[in-house]
């Protein structure tokens, strides 16, 4: 098994990247400690406050970002980062030539009932000569991320990494502290019969999509003539590992339920990575109109509509779109 370092160079990665996707890592596997030594550490429950998306933030949301904002700012290696639990962009190191969307822990509801979360991270490049301060150095659609990946905390601790040549997966080696080299190369296969959503939302969907899966669960009997699953985990991180494992489609679609929230999914630090990564694997990742790596962004916390998966599933589910 190889380690991290030594496949990046093979890449032709720059050693600054390295060093600041190693640094990423480092709190990574600090969180991995934190989040499983759950009830022991008294870190389970909530907090009493917000975040400025007014979701109130669990005790994991507010220390997992200090933990990457802390190890991150100190490192010097970024000008700025970005993070779903900061209400603003926070300035690092003027000199510094890469910036850091970060989601510190997704599927902090999960948090209670020790089932799946993770931290999913999106790097891009910093315009030359911009100010630390400036929020609109965010402003760059996804396919200008130089790196993108998440680390899932599950029964075993996970790392899916792109840094534009191919999605590979790294298992966190918890006896000395190292992320292994354990799949090169994941592949999303292009057919598949299983499905994520959240199907208590369904009434509130747009029709095209309301249709497209009223097909699947029809099944045999349907004009898919075929049977589908359904898999749900409530955490992206966990769904799209999955999707990157062994297929399938996962959407987080448009809906009706909140005037004010059409969408769910930010763009920066949740949906832009893990495009990234399922587009390096073979699959696709739209909103249903565009391409989401295609999106040219107008807010750091910005919300978007997904679908991604498998190649021809989400091609279909997009031809209901059409
Ligand atoms: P976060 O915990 O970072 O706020 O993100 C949760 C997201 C995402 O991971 C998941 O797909 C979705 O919210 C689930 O939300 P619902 O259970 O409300 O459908
Ligand atoms: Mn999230
Ligand atoms: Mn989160």
């Amino acid at each position: 098994m190889r380690r991290l370092p030594p496949v990046l160079l093979e890449d032709g990665c720059p050693r600054e990247l390295i060093s600041l996707i190693r640094t990423v890592l480092a709190a990574c596997k600090e969180i991995s400690f934190r989040v499983g030594q759950g009830a022991l550490s008294g870190v389970l429950g909530s907090t009493l406050d917000e975040n400025i998306q007014g979701e109130t933030q669990k005790k994991l949301d507010v220390l997992t970002n200090q933990l990457l904002k802390d190890i991150l700012l100190e490192s010097g290696y970024v000008k700025a980062i970005a993070s779903e639990e900061e209400d603003f962009t926070v300035a690092g190191n003027p000199d510094a030539n890469y910036i850091v969307a970060f989601d510190p822990l997704d599927g902090s509801s999960n948090t209670d009932i020790n089932s799946l979360v993770g931290t999913i991270f999106s790097i891009m490049a910093a315009p030359e000569g911009a100010d630390p301060a400036d929020p609109s150095i965010f402003m760059q659609p996804g396919k200008n991320q130089v790196a993108a990946g998440y680390v899932l905390y599950g029964p075993s601790t996970v790392l899916a990494l792109t840094t534009g040549k191919g999605t590979r997966f790294f298992t966190l080696d918890k006896t000395h502290g190292t992320f292994l080299l354990t799949q090169d190369f994941a592949t999303v296969p292009e057919e598949t019969s299983e499905f994520a959503i959240n199907a208590s939302n369904q009434r509130h969907w747009q029709p095209a999509m309301q249709n497209y899966i009223n097909d699947l669960i029809a099944g045999d009997t349907g004009p898919r003539g075929r049977n589908f699953n359904m898999r749900w985990i409530a955490a992206m991180v966990g769904d799209v590992h999955r999707v990157l494992c062994r297929g399938g489609i996962f959407t987080y679609p448009t809906d009706t339920k909140d005037p004010n929230k059409p969408n769910k999914l930010r763009l920066l630090y949740e949906a832009n990575p893990m495009a990234m990564l399922i587009e390096q694997a073979g699959g696709i990742a739209s909103t249903g109109t565009e391409r989401i790596m295609d999106i040219q962004p107008d807010a750091i916390h910005q919300r978007v509509a997904v679908i991604l998966g498998s190649k021809n599933e989400v091609e279909t589910c997009l031809s209901y779109h059409k």
